[in-house]
């Protein structure tokens, strides 16, 4: 195996993520600024299939209407020599301090409206470019002190806001889904749709909930402890994986960000299982960046390795699924026995059929499921010792 990434394995990255130059909150820029033509160049030679962004990595906020063709125009050649495409874009309403108290859900109604604004610029220039997922990270949509957020009607407001999207989109006639990513926390101390589950209860709320889905992301879900496979396997199973953004992350601690698999490579290992079995047949996005100590040629490292590891879990998982041992130890662990039915056949007598059945729970609860031996299967799998 090559493991050599095509466009057929549907790998983007957002411009941000190989032009992040390793700011972080205690030091500076430890690389230059990188041209998104160049990064669409490098990153179709290595294989990916296209690229997103937020409006203002593309366009420079200020930009007049004729800059922002001239962009355009430079930029679609680019697409077009390459044959790289853009899936997804979203909008930047986190950077600018006007946002520092929020922007769907500022408190004053004209922040609100500005954001709203830039926001239907943004899924203009996203529908422009053929992206039919718009992103919505809410990175400003938060608090610090609990006493200056009335967080009921900041869901009104955040509701009020996707509802507007989508019936802009409708009334344009875009192709376009909204995808919530939800996170727990950073920059604000406390973020609203901090997980996988507030955002699609959230979804239910909403004046067009068909349009609206997830783009959950792998460092998100790690931060607050939770299982990223369970969260896509959920998703998955409401119909809601619009999108997904994958990177590396460790629990506990601030948004990393790293390579997709430097961190919790089992974890990544189920996902990629999740994400292959499925058949799921959307972005494979990688929103990660080079770690701080990197130079351009740690950037190119980073992108190669994201999509390099995603192709060996890949081929983990086909292995998985020929391994005549680990089905041996699933079949102990009777995994495929969720998929029978647990009620007797539907019928008014179901439940009588029920409570007649006997059974011997102590024979039942002495069995031992083999767990032990499966994981250390999958343990020396991934390991490659099998
Ligand atoms: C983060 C987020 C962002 C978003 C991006 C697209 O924690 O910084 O993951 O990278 O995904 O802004 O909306
Ligand atoms: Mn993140
Ligand atoms: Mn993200």
């Amino acid at each position: 195996m090559s493991y050599e990434p095509s466009p057929e394995d549907h790998f983007t990255f957002g411009l941000w993520t190989v032009g992040n130059r390793g700011r972080d909150p205690f030091g500076h820029e430890t690389r230059p600024a990188l041209d998104p033509v160049e990064s669409v160049q490098r990153l179709g030679g290595l294989g990916a299939y296209g690229v997103s962004f937020h409006d203002d990595d593309l366009i420079p906020p200020g930009s007049s209407a004729s800059q922002r063709e001239d962009i355009l125009k430079r930029f679609r050649a680019a697409l077009d020599e390459t044959g790289m495409r853009v899936p997804m874009s979203t909008t930047n309403l986190f950077s600018h301090p006007v946002f520092k108290d929020g922007a769907f859900t500022a408190n004053d109604p004209k922040i609100r409206r500005h954001a709203l604004r830039k926001t239907l610029n943004a899924i203009d220039l996203g529908a422009e470019l053929g992206a039919s997922v718009f992103v919505m990270w809410g990175g400003r949509e938060g608090v610090e002190s609990d006493a200056a957020k009335d967080i009921p009607a900041a869901l009104d407001c955040y509701a009020e806001a996707v509802n507007a999207c989508c019936a802009y989109i409708t009334e344009r006639g875009y192709e376009m889904e909204i995808a919530l990513e939800p996170k727990p926390n950073e920059p604000r101390g406390n973020l609203l749709l901090p997980t996988v589950g507030h955002a699609l209860a959230f979804i239910h709320e909403l004046e067009f909930p068909e349009m609206v889905g997830l783009n959950p992301e792998f460092a998100h879900e790690t931060m607050s402890g939770l299982s990223f496979h369970h969260a896509v396997a959920q998703v998955l199973w409401a119909d809601k994986l619009f999108h997904i953004d994958l990177n590396g992350q460790v629990p506990g601690k601030y948004d990393q960000d790293f390579r997709f698999g430097s961190e919790g490579v089992k974890d990544a290992f189920y996902l990629v299982k999740l994400l292959e079995d499925s058949e799921w047949d959307g972005m494979r996005h990688f929103d990660a960046h080079a770690y701080r100590t990197e130079n351009v040629d740690g950037v190119w490292d980073f992108a190669r390795g994201c999509m390099r590891t995603y192709l060996i879990l890949k081929e983990k998982a086909e292995r998985f699924a020929e391994d005549a041992d680990i089905q041996e130890a699933l079949a102990a662990a009777k995994v495929d026995q969720l998929s029978l039915p647990t009620l007797p056949e539907d019928g008014e007598d179901r439940f009588t059929k029920l409570r007649k059945e006997t059974v011997d729970i102590d024979a039942l609860a002495a069995v031992g499921w083999g767990h032990e031996r499966l994981d250390q299967l999958v343990t020396e799998l991934l390991l490659g010792t099998r």
